[in-house]
């Protein structure tokens, strides 16, 4: 299951943005306020959305007034198409506008590109509260069956019609898609939040700013020991000088992580071990974790890191990809760059208070350029990005 592209309108300074082909690996570059994190809010209100309803995901972010692109009136539009696991293409297309004052459903839609049979399936088509699901989702694509739909009135017209009608509970495209929002995670590590503490406590997974990677850590230890040993693994391959992590339980019950540098005989615990370890460990905990997000973004993942480093975390995230996820990352680090492909790398250009979204691979230079061996991050200081500054 993936998301193959994105349709943005009238969303903060993205007034009509589209990224089209997406791999499992976005990486996303451009200027302080030119939308990075605004992309990634676009995934986390359509969780907010989903989880809640549309109302509260508009009044989080201070009001459709506020939201809206300035100077419009709306509708504001999310069109995400996605393959689901049967290898088909669904879109799911959502317009938000305001009616006296409150956000509404403007539409709502999900479909199956037209088949080999026919129209397009409209599963879901909605408007304010009202619209159509199909009955016979089952018989999607059989030679001469048509779509049955029964009309519908949602309790609630601010909540989703794939969240709000029970009947899709079971609907499998639906389940998919509703799994892969919900499980959208934003990972904003912040050194200062993150070191670890000796408070006792318990997590599971690492958090968006990192405060409870001691939490996760014995977590993994006491539950997971495979994937614990693997992330101590992977640190002392990826960590100069780091030969061997432990984790020591103290008679308390709580967990000391102990980082071993080769050179000296006792190790140092992690409230004096350099920022830069324990970035990377709470990186490998999240990328390791038992239940991975099926989406995930990374903001700005280099800080702290040695840029030698970055090659490999790129890595990191690859695998990870690879393994089943999909992950979007914001970056300023033009030695994190050096480690992605092409392919893997969007711009974004703001003009007159609007972004629009570029695709490193549709640029010919930049593509003749890396043919000859330049690398993207080189390329991107030399300012060949046109329009998206690199530090
Ligand atoms: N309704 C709106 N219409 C137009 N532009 C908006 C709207 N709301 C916010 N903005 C703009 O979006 C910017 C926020 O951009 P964002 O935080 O996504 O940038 P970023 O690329 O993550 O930057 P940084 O590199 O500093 O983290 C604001 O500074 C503001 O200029
Ligand atoms: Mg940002």
């Amino acid at each position: 299951m993936q998301i193959e592209s994105l349709e943005i309108q009238n969303y903060r300074l993205f007034r009509s943005a589209e990224l089209k082909d997406l791999p499992r690996l976005s990486v996303v570059v451009g200027a302080n306020g030119s939308g990075k994190s605004t992309l990634f809010d676009v995934f986390s209100f359509l969780k907010d959305a989903l989880v809640q309803n549309v109302a509260s995901a508009v009044a989080r972010r201070g009001g459709f007034r506020e939201l809206v692109s300035r100077g419009e009136t709306g509708p504001i539009g999310i069109t995400v198409k996605f393959r689901e696991s049967g290898g088909r293409l669904a879109t799911y297309q959502l317009e938000i506008a305001e009616e006296a004052g409150r956000p509404v459903v403007d539409r709502e839609i999900l479909k199956f590109r037209r088949g080999r049979y026919g129209q397009p399936w409209h599963f879901v088509d909605f408007s304010r509260g009202k619209g159509t699901a199909i009955t016979n989702e089952a018989a999607y694509g059989q030679e001469g069956v048509e779509a049955e739909r029964k009309e519908h009135v949602l309790d609630d017209p601010s909540v989703l019609a794939i969240k709000g009608l029970g009947q899709f509970k079971e609907f499998r495209v639906v389940a998919e898609f509703r799994g892969l929002i919900e499980n959208w995670h934003v990972s904003d590590f912040h050194i200062a939040d993150a070191r670890p503490s000796a408070e006792a406590g318990y997590a599971e997974h690492l958090s968006t700013r990192g405060d409870n990677i001691a939490q996760v850590a014995q977590y993994l230890y006491e539950n997971e020991r495979e994937r614990f040993d693997r992330v101590l693994q992977v640190m002392s391959e990826r960590v100069p000088g780091v030969s061997r992590v432990e984790a020591k339980p103290t008679e308390d019950g709580r967990l000391v992580l102990r980082f071993q540098d080769g050179s000296f005989q006792d190790p140092f615990i992690a409230r004096y071990v350099s920022d830069g370890t324990i970035k990377m460990f709470a990186y490998l905990v999240l990328l390791y974790d038992p239940k991975p997000h099926p989406l995930l973004a990374v903001e700005e993942p280099e800080n702290q890191l040695y840029p030698e480093l970055l090659h490999e975390l790129v890595e990191e995230f690859r695998d990870y990809a690879r393994r089943g996820g999909q992950v979007f990352i914001s970056t300023h680090s033009p030695d994190f760059l050096n480690g992605t492909k092409l392919e893997e790398i969007y711009w974004l250009v703001k003009k007159g208070g609007f972004t629009s979204v570029q695709r490193a691979s549709e640029n010919e230079l930049l593509k003749n350029l890396v043919a000859e061996g330049d690398q993207p991050g080189a390329l991107w200081k030399q300012g060949l990005f046109e329009g998206a500054g690199a530090r």
